[in-house]
């Protein structure tokens, strides 16, 4: 039995085809259904529904063989625990540092951050030898510099668009992100022939679209 984790919405849409070419298909749809386990047209495989964030645990512990998590995910949660054999090169956007264009930084006290991406933006400032205050956000990071919560946050851009619309802008380029297969590093060995298959179909799969 091999279990893949997936993320409702962005993630499971975009792996959807890659799975199809692999010749794999959900007998359910989570957007419909409110089952988390959901089974395949093949009876050795299951999807495992979670949070995007929550990915790299299942698959590190072994509760899932498999999973499919943005490169931002991966950084921030570390990703020394999982193999990360392939880049299946979707939900494409890019890390960034926003906020307002002209905005001086602040000349007392330093310079607060908001995101959902604490340790990467601590070791992105940490490398540049700027002192921050990063605070946690769950999420509508664009706020928070509109409301004097922040100077500037740590988010992805895809269009730009969000920022656009709360009259901010994109600032620094932190990583260029994409999804990737994660694997299990028992997996690999236990399931080797199960799990190598499925790493080759999906590449050759991300590999056809050119
Ligand atoms: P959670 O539901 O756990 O808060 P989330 O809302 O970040 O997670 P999604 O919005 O589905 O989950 O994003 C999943 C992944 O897709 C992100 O980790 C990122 O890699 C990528 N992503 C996020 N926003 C965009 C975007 N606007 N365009 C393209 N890719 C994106
Ligand atoms: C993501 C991200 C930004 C937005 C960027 O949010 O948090 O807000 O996309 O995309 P853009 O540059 O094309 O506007 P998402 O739409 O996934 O909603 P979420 O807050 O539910 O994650």
């Amino acid at each position: 039995m091999l279990k893949i984790a997936l993320s409702k919405g962005r993630i499971f849409d975009e792996t959807l085809p890659l799975l199809a070419q692999a010749g794999i298909v959900p007998l359910d749809n989570p957007e419909k259904s409110r089952k988390l386990i959901l089974d395949t047209n093949d009876p050795e495989v299951k999807l495992v529904i979670i949070r995007a964030t929550d990915v790299p645990t299942y698959v590190e512990y072994g509760a899932a063989d498999l999973g499919v998590a943005g490169k931002d995910v991966l950084m921030e949660y570390g990703s020394e625990g999982l193999y990360e054999p392939v880049d299946l090169k979707i939900a494409q956007c890019r890390l960034m540092t926003a906020g307002f264009v002209d905005k001086p930084a602040p000349t007392h006290g330093r310079l607060r951050i908001a995101t959902k991406y604490v340790n990467t933006a601590q070791r992105f400032f940490a490398e540049k030898g700027i002192q921050v205050e990063v605070i946690k956000l769950y999420g509508s990071m664009e706020l928070a510099p509109l409301v004097g919560l922040a100077d500037c946050i740590v988010d992805v851009v895809d269009t730009g668009n969000t920022l656009r619309a709360n009259g901010l802008a994109p600032l620094e380029h932190i990583a260029h992100i994409s999804s990737r297969l994660v694997v299990n590093k028992a997996a690999m060995k236990m399931k080797h022939a199960q799990v190598k298959l499925l790493i080759q179909q999906l590449q050759a799969a991300v590999d056809s679209r050119g």
